[in-house]
């Protein structure tokens, strides 16, 4: 995995985080299994619950363009040490990737931390209707 790009890239798009609220910025990229990356940063709203987490923005990309499963994610914060995703966003991650998805945790003073999504998430909401969608296991 080729984690430098994918830092490099959630690193520009933290840069570009909308977060005049809290002030708290995100930036998350991710690989999908054809190689390409999409990138994310946290959208927030005035009304909060309206704002959209770093990750999430990103996986909206990645299907939004058709893309494959994902394959890879970085997220990069501030936090010390660096932070997980919040439990929608792993939610989601596990439609479109596997438990052993690998997250990298990264903040801005360089620590990385590799998890697996089923490290994060290990009991994520399943439904017992199988071959909706085009992302179906
Ligand atoms: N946030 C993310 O972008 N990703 C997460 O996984 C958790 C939280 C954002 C949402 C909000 O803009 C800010 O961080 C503070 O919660």
């Amino acid at each position: 995995m080729d984690w430098d790009t994918l830092i490099a890239e959630a690193g520009r798009a933290r840069e570009r985080a909308y977060a005049p609220y809290s002030g708290y910025r995100v930036g998350s990229a991710l690989q999908t299994e054809d190689g390409s990356v999409f990138s994310g940063c946290n959208v927030e709203n005035r009304s909060f619950g309206a704002t959209v987490c770093a990750e999430r923005v990103a996986i909206g990309s990645a299907v939004a363009t058709g893309a494959e499963r994902i394959s890879a994610v970085v997220v990069i914060t501030e936090s010390r040490p660096p932070a997980s995703p919040c439990g929608l966003c792993l939610q989601v991650l596990t439609e479109f990737g596997n438990p052993d998805l690998p997250i990298l945790l990264v903040n801005t003073d360089g620590e990385r931390l590799e998890r697996r999504l089923a490290d994060l998430h290990p009991h994520p909401f399943e439904m017992p209707v199988q071959g909706l969608g085009r992302f179906s296991q």
